[in-house]
């Protein structure tokens, strides 16, 4: 069997390291062979041996022992749908030191074995995943190890509802689905999708409007992770905020029943305007007591899909493996994606920077002209709020994930004394309580800093929008 190669990160260089693992059955900790010109480049004694160790999808920290190659190469090979991490360890076999670690996660290796003389001297990354996560390994219908969800869609059986549905479906992370829309034929899709073979149940809910809220509820119930896709879509010629009256009082309404079955839920809201309903589902949640800014997202999951799509049909490269932070809020020029920030370091002229921005920040409008008043995006919708849900879960479980997402923020960026703009989206880590932590946006060109501040006053009114509706409308008592 070929070597096993990984991306292995030595200070601030990504360099492969060669794992040859002996036999099948595997022996107590297998050998690492690091391949030579890396072992010259890093000056690793000859002498040095390695031993790996590797965290499994809860986290544990597992050797090798009792464990066969097959389920090693299973994991390492991208057959479960997270990121293991080996953690490899020089050996002391002689007196020279072996560099010392500067990643957190040695403590643990203590722990596990408080007798042994081993540094760790790196960790590394197997599936490098990139900061958003990209399609998930799922769509093979594999079987997760981790941790497993309850997962609930209101708005299930709409354009977007459907397809994220099936995607949920599909996600091994996923123990029970469930849903709840108005319209009549919802119990329907769910056994349309309870026939697909994965491991996890589905059903969908439905009452009609103004017929008590049991179906709703019974549809939340033990709910970890709630999307809301419910409401109206935009019309040619609409804007996202078009869409307030109608929506507002809906994402009111289910947020509010949320805030009842499912508390310490995390919400997702997909629901347009998002800029506003994400303030409206603050304030429900406040006046019910049951407000967890750490659990509260919008979704702007498909500006960064966009974004990557875009950026790398112009310059020929692999959407999966670019990244381009997007930040502010999700509508027309609250939409910024910071060009300067894509990784790979690509270079844009003024123009095309230019065109790019427009594109991602008009990039639904292109979807509502060509459906001609059918709808707007439902399919790339669908996927980029499973790809986001997935994230979610996976920090849930404790493996910490990157992502832009629109959230209570105290970072308005470059001008961070300021805290008008209540909710923005950055980069977040998603972890075991939901958002986790809140990043500044870093270093931007004058360009994007310009952007940000020519529409941060739209943004800030969108969002008190969004609050003062809420004050004046929501009578909670549910
Ligand atoms: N965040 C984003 O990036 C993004 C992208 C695209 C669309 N959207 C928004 O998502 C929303 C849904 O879009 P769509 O294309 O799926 O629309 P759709 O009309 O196809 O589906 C909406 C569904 O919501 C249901 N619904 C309406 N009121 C409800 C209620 N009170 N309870 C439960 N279900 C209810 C409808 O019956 C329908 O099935 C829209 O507001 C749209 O603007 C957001």
């Amino acid at each position: 069997m070929d070597p096993f190669i990984v991306k292995f990160s030595y200070g601030d260089e990504i360099v492969r390291l060669k794992l040859d693992l002996p036999g099948k059955s595997h022996p107590a900790e297998g050998v690492a062979v690091i391949d030579s010109t890396v072992r010259a480049e890093y000056d690793i004694p000859a002498s040095t041996s390695l031993k790996y160790l590797y965290q499994d999808a809860d986290g544990d920290l597992c050797t090798l022992k009792g464990s066969t190659y097959e389920d090693f190469l299973a994991h390492a090979t991208g057959g479960e749908a997270y990121t293991l991490k080996l953690l490899v360890r020089v050996a002391q076999t002689n007196a020279q030191e072996a560099k010392a670690p500067k990643d957190a996660g040695l403590e643990k290796f203590e722990e596990a074995e408080p007798d042994h003389d081993w540094s760790l001297i790196q960790v590394a990354e197997v599936q490098n995943k990139p900061m958003q996560a990209v399609a998930p390994d799922y769509l093979g219908l594999g079987s997760a190890k981790s941790k497993r969800f309850n997962v609930c869609v209101l708005g299930m059986a709409g354009g977007i509802g459907q397809p994220l549905t099936m995607l949920l479906k599909m996600n091994p992370r996923v123990k029970q689905l469930t849903g709840f829309d108005i319209a009549p034929f919802t119990p329907g899709v769910g056994v349309d999708l309870s026939h697909i073979d994965s491991d996890s149940t589905c059903i969908g809910y439905f009452a009609p409007p103004g017929s008590g809220d049991e179906e709703l509820y019974k549809s939340l119930e033990g709910a970890d992770v709630v999307l809301i896709p419910a409401g109206v879509p935009r019309k040619p010629g609409m804007t996202r905020d078009d869409l307030f009256n109608v929506n507002a009082g809906i994402v009111k309404n289910l947020v509010a029943a949320v805030a009842k079955v499912a508390p310490t839920a995390c919400i997702l809201i997909i629901s347009n305007p998002v800029n506003s309903t994400v303030a409206i589902a603050a304030e429900v949640l406040k006046t019910r007591g049951v407000y967890d800014p750490r659990k509260l997202m919008g979704v702007t999951s498909l500006d960064i899909s966009r974004s990557r799509t875009f950026v790398a049909n112009l310059k020929g490269l692999d959407p999966a493996k670019v990244n381009v932070p997007v930040v502010g809020g999700h509508a027309g020029t609250t939409i910024v994606p910071l060009l300067s920030q894509t990784s790979p370091k690509v270079t844009f002229t003024d123009e095309e920077r230019d065109a790019l921005t427009k594109r991602i920040m008009f990039g639904g409008d292109e979807v509502v002209q060509a459906k001609d008043g059918a709808g707007s995006a439902t399919l790339s919708m669908a996927y980029a709020a499973a790809v986001f849900a997935d994230a979610v879960m996976m920090g849930l479980s404790g493996k910490k994930q990157e992502q832009c997402t629109f959230v209570d923020s105290s970072i308005t960026p470059g001008l961070d004394d300021r805290s008008e703009a209540k909710f923005f989206s950055s980069v977040c880590t998603l972890g075991p309580d939901g958002v986790e932590k809140v990043h500044k946006i870093g270093n931007i060109t004058k360009h994007e800093q310009e952007l940000i501040d020519d529409m941060l006053p739209t943004l800030i009114e969108q969002g008190k929008k969004g609050a003062k509706w809420a004050e004046e409308n929501d009578c909670p008592g549910i």
